[in-house]
C-alpha cells in the first residue's frame, strides 16, 4: 500500500489530497481563490502566489486530518511542477520538497496536463486504451491519444485562445463575471441555443481549433443587436463551442480507433459538452467517460494519482527539479 500526498498550486486553486495506490481517494481538499480574483475579472498572478503561501499549510493539514493519516503514514510527496504560474508553482514545489526532506520520503514532480488525463482514470480505472482525451481548460484545448500509461500523442490543439479562455472572455464581455464558464453554462439553460448562428473558424479543417474569431463574432453581434437577450447569446455561443469540440473529438476518436472518449479540464464541467459527448459515444458504440465536476477542475487527487503511475515507471524526481511554467507533455510522434 502506497500513501501519496498530492499538492496542486499551478493556478488559483490551493489543493492537497491523500490517495492510496493511485485510486483510493482518502481526502481531496480544494481551497478556491475565485473570490479573491473575481473583482479583477481574472487570475492575478501575484495575488495567487501570496494566497497559496498562506493557504497551503492549512489545506495540507486538513487533507491529512480528513484522511486520518499522520506524517509517518505518507510514503510519497508529489506536487504539480508545471505548466502554470511560476510564483504559484514554486509554492507547491517548495513545500513538497521540504516535506519530502523532512519526512525522508520520495518527491515526485507532476505535469499538470498529465494529471488532468489521470483524473479521468482515477474514477474509471477500467477504461480500455486507446482513449481519446479531450483536455479543455482555461489555458489549453487539446485532443490527445492516450495509448497507454505515459504514452500520449497530440492530435490537435487550439491555434489561439483556449476553449475556457473563450468562455471567460465572452462572459466578461457580456457582464457575467468570472469565472465565465459556469456563468455561461447556467445562463444558457434559460436561452435558445439556435437563436444565433455562430460558427467557429476552422470547424471543417482538421483537428486544430480556433476560438478567438468566435469571441469577435459575439462582440460584433452584440454591437449590431444591442437588444438581443443575453441568455440567447450565451446559449448560442456555448452551442457553437460544444459543436466544434464534439465534432472534432468524434473525428479524432474515429481516426485512432478509440475505445472511448474521456473529457478532462475545467471546461469538461460544462453540462452541454457532457451531454453531447455522451450522445456521440452512445451513437458510435464506444465508452464515454465524464469525470465528476470536482475531478474536471483543478484538484490534487489527480496529482497524487499520476504520481502513483510515475513512481512505478520512472521513480522519484530529483530534489533539484524546478517549477517550469511552460512544461510540455512528452508527446510521442
Ligand atoms: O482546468 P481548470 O480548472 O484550470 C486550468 O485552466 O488549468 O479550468 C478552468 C476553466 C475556466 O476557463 C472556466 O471558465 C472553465 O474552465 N469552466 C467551464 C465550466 N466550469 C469551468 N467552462 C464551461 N462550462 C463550465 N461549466
Ligand atoms: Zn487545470
Amino acid at each position: 500500500m502506497t500513501v501519496i500526498l498530492g499538492i496542486e498550486t499551478s493556478c488559483d486553486e490551493t489543493a492537497a489530497a491523500i490517495v492510496v495506490d493511485g485510486n483510493q481517494v482518502l481526502a481531496n481538499v480544494v481551497s478556491s481563490q475565485v473570490d479573491l480574483h473575481a473583482r479583477y475579472g481574472g487570475v492575478v498572478p501575484e495575488i495567487a502566489g501570496r494566497a497559496h503561501e498562506s493557504l497551503l499549510t492549512p489545506v495540507i493539514a486538513e487533507a491529512m486530518v480528513e484522511a486520518g493519516v499522520n506524517d509517518q503514514d505518507i510514503d510519497v510527496v508529489s506536487a504539480t511542477h508545471g505548466p502554470g504560474l511560476i510564483g504559484s508553482l514554486l509554492i507547491g514545489v517548495s513545500a513538497a520538497k521540504a516535506l519530502s526532506l523532512g519526512w525522508n520520503v520520495p518527491f515526485i514532480g507532476i505535469n499538470h496536463h498529465e494529471a488532468h488525463l489521470y483524473a479521468a482514470l482515477l474514477e474509471e480505472p477500467e477504461m480500455d486504451f486507446p482513449l481519446l482525451v479531450m483536455l479543455v481548460s482555461g489555458g489549453h484545448t487539446m485532443l490527445i491519444e492516450f495509448q497507454d500509461h505515459g504514452q500520449y500523442r497530440l492530435l490537435g490543439a487550439t491555434v489561439d485562445d483556449a476553449a475556457g479562455e473563450a468562455f471567460d472572455k465572452v462572459a466578461r464581455y457580456l457582464g457575467l463575471g468570472y469565472p465565465g464558464g459556469p456563468a455561461i453554462d447556467d445562463l444558457s439553460k434559460e436561452g435558445d441555443p439556435a437563436a444565433i448562428k455562430f460558427t467557429p473558424p476552422m470547424r471543417n479543417e482538421g483537428l486544430n481549433f480556433s476560438f478567438s474569431g468566435l469571441k469577435t463574432a459575439v462582440v460584433n453581434y452584440v454591437r449590431q443587436n444591442p437588444d438581443a437577450e443575453t441568455a440567447d447569446i450565451a446559449a448560442s455561443f456555448q452551442a457553437a463551442v460544444v459543436d466544434v469540440l464534439t465534432h472534432k473529438a468524434r473525428q479524432a476518436a474515429h481516426q485512432i480507433g478509440a475505445k472511448g472518449i474521456c473529457l478532462a479540464g475545467g471546461v469538461a464541467a460544462n453540462s452541454e459538452l457532457r451531454e453531447k459527448t455522451l450522445d456521440i459515444c452512445v451513437e458510435d458504440g464506444i465508452q464515454g467517460f465524464l469525470p465528476s465536476r470536482a475531478m474536471c477542475t483543478d484538484n490534487a487527487a489527480m496529482v497524487a494519482a499520476t504520481a502513483w503511475w510515475r513512481m512505478q515507471s520512472q521513480g522519484p524526481s530529483p530534489l533539484d527539479l524546478g517549477a517550469d511554467p511552460n512544461l510540455k507533455l512528452p508527446f510521442i510522434d
